[in-house]
């Protein structure tokens, strides 16, 4: 592919991009297609990444060079990968929605990519090997597939990896998460708390965005301090305890981060547990019993 006919591919699927993302608020209100369900979350990690990625794609904009071909700013390995042949590759980036004909597991990905976009497919299971080599990885997103199955060595070696949604999948459990992520979405799934590991989300002391909203968990697992945002409504939680967000041996401790936690659409009294919610700068937002 020359690079004129990449350069106008990539603007017109930034442009569909751009109209996506800034259309959501609208779309809300109107007819409802998959991407309009788009929590709110998911279309401002697209803008924040827009804006990142706007700065490569102008750089592919201004350095169209006359042509000697061998000066793309894609490297041939990435030009012989047939996964960019159904996605869009950038320097990077993989970009893989809605791909026809239907794309059932991970596809092979450029060495050195750190965002993937594969949303809205029919991938099934990621294995330990899908990611393996690809440790460059910053941002995986697979929301509205239809993953049922994770193997536990799926995303350890992505020791880079921030930012993780597996919303809108089929997950009953979730494998073991690499530490440095800052933001996680599990919502729509149909977790249990069978498969979430109280300490689950323990050792990651960089998360801030934790999103388990619309699942069937039925205790809220430990919460690291560094959590800034919890969404855990819509699932079957009934008791909550001292230990869940504060500290029954320390009146006085206040969580230090925690400023929105919605947890409606439970069957848990808050009012029976006064004790649990002391240590917090804000009480749960939303509607509760
Ligand atoms: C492409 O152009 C650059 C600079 O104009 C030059 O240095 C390079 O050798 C050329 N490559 C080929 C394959 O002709
Ligand atoms: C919700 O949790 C209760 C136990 O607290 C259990 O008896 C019930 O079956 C659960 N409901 C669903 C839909 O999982
Ligand atoms: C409360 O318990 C934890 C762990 O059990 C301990 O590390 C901490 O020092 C205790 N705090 C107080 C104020 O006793």
């Amino acid at each position: 592919m020359g690079t004129r006919l990449r350069t106008l591919i990539c603007t017109f699927v930034f442009a569909s991009w751009v109209s996506l993302a800034s259309g959501t608020q609208y779309q809300q209100n109107s007819h409802h297609t998959k991407k309009d369900l788009l929590p709110k979350e998911q279309a401002h990690l697209i803008e924040a990444d827009l804006a990142a990625d706007n700065a490569k794609t102008n750089t592919l904009f201004l350095a169209d060079p006359p042509d000697n071909s061998s000066s793309s700013s894609v490297d041939g390995d990435t030009l012989d990968l047939p996964t960019c042949l159904l996605c869009v590759c950038l320097t990077g980036s993989v970009y893989c929605e809605e791909v026809d004909p239907d794309m059932t597991s991970v596809p092979a990905l450029p060495k050195e990519t750190a965002y993937l976009y594969a949303r809205y497919n029919k991938i099934k299971k990621i294995t330990a090997k899908d990611f393996g080599d690809i440790v460059t990885l910053k941002r995986i997103d697979l929301t509205g597939n239809l993953i049922s199955e994770i193997e536990d060595g799926a995303f350890v070696k992505l020791t880079l990896l921030e930012e993780l949604s597996l919303a809108e999948n089929q997950l009953v459990r979730l494998p073991i998460l690499p530490v440095k992520l800052t933001s996680f979405n599990a919502n729509h799934n149909n977790l249990k708390t069978k498969g979430v590991k109280a300490n689950a989300f323990k050792k990651l002391t960089k998360l801030r965005n934790l999103y388990l909203a619309h699942n069937q968990l039925e205790a809220v697992p430990v919460i690291p301090e560094s959590v800034v945002i919890l969404h855990i409504q819509n699932n079957n939680i009934s008791t909550v305890n001292t230990d869940t967000f504060c500290k029954s041996n320390d009146t006085y401790y206040i969580r230090p981060n925690m400023n929105e936690i919605r947890m409606d659409g439970n069957p848990v009294i808050l009012a029976q547990y006064p004790n649990s919610f002391t240590c917090l700068q804000s009480l749960p937002i939303g509607r509760y019993h």
